[in-house]
């Protein structure tokens, strides 16, 4: 990966850390999209520590809030002409009804909608990579998700997390396709990184209860650096797989996603829309 630019958002701990550490190993550029300066100034000296001579930069990114992610994506522009690989990594699990800065309800908005954002504005750094790269972290539970347009806005009625969450990674999935298929120039996948046991459940966003179930299970889990092989062998892999736009499971495996997912018109219509909300939200793209 020598010579490679690669940004992975959520790269301070969990997947996306790992994912991070292992390509920086492997001689690429990273630029580490994180929302705590802290924790990912921490995971730069962490990453540099075991890895002399690594290249890293740490760029503040908030996928909650468009001004955040614009300056981000200035961020990058400025810091490089041409973007090899854009993993999408960071992502939320909430049980409770929040929103982002722009009003979108906030797992669709992080997971989603922010990422969306973010591609289109480093389009033109990705389309200047020999072969650039898009990855979409999406999930298993995106089989369960339907896309509700009312709902990315509103509270519409009795919020209930773990559908928003399946609904935020069936966009993910349905993104990857739909970028593949209006830029065939650029590799679009999405994937499933396995159950991991990461930083992922929160007490404040699920529950105390919920924490500690997790907590038990966990050591039945994949480790975030296990969890972060999917996405390495989607960065990395020569020749890129074939076709663009599929789903990989956690042991590298091109599946199927759920019937709604390869539903090319509703892929169409999230694009739209996703398009449409960005420019009532003051985007310019
Ligand atoms: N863990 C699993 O079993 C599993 C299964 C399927 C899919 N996934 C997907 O894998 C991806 C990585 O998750 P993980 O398991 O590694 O969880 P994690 O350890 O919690 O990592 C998530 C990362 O996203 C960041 N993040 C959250 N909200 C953000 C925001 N508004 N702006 C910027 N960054 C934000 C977090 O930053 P902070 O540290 O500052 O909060 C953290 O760095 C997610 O998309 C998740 O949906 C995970």
């Amino acid at each position: 990966m020598n010579g490679k630019t690669i940004c992975i958002t959520g790269a301070n701990s969990g997947i996306g850390f790992h994912t991070a550490q292992e390509l920086a190993r492997a001689g690429a550029r990273v630029i580490l999209g994180v929302r705590n300066r802290e924790k990912g100034e921490n995971a730069a000296v962490r990453i540099r520590t075991e890895i002399p001579g690594a290249q890293v930069d740490v760029f503040p990114l908030d996928l909650s809030s468009r001004k955040s992610i614009e300056s981000f994506a200035g961020r990058v522009r400025e810091a490089t002409s041409s973007l090899d690989v854009l993993v999408n990594n960071a992502g939320q699990m909430s049980s409770r009804f929040e929103t982002t800065e722009d009003g979108f309800e906030l797992q669709v908005g992080v997971n989603y909608l922010g990422h969306f954002l973010l591609t289109r504005l480093l389009l033109d750094r990705l389309k200047q990579a020999p072969e650039g790269r898009v990855i979409h972290l999406s999930s298993s539970a995106h089989y369960g998700g339907k896309i509700d347009f009312e709902r990315f806005r509103a509270d519409k009625g009795r919020y209930k997390g773990m559908p928003a969450y399946a609904q935020s990674k069936l966009a993910n999935v349905l993104f990857a396709s739909e970028l593949a298929r209006r830029y065939p120039d650029i590799r679009s996948y999405s994937l499933h990184p396995g159950v991991v046991g990461s930083n992922i459940v929160r007490p404040d966003k699920l529950g105390w209860l919920f924490t500690i179930g997790w907590t038990l299970f966990k050591p039945f889990t994949f480790s975030p650096k296990r969890g972060a092989k999917t996405s390495l062998f989607l960065a990395t892999a020569t020749p890129a797989p074939e076709p663009n736009g599929q789903y990989f499971d956690e042991h590298q495996h091109p599946m199927k996603p759920s019937r709604l997912a390869r539903d090319t018109q509703v892929a169409r219509e999230l694009w739209e829309t996703s398009e449409r909300l960005w420019r009532e939200a003051g985007a310019t793209i």
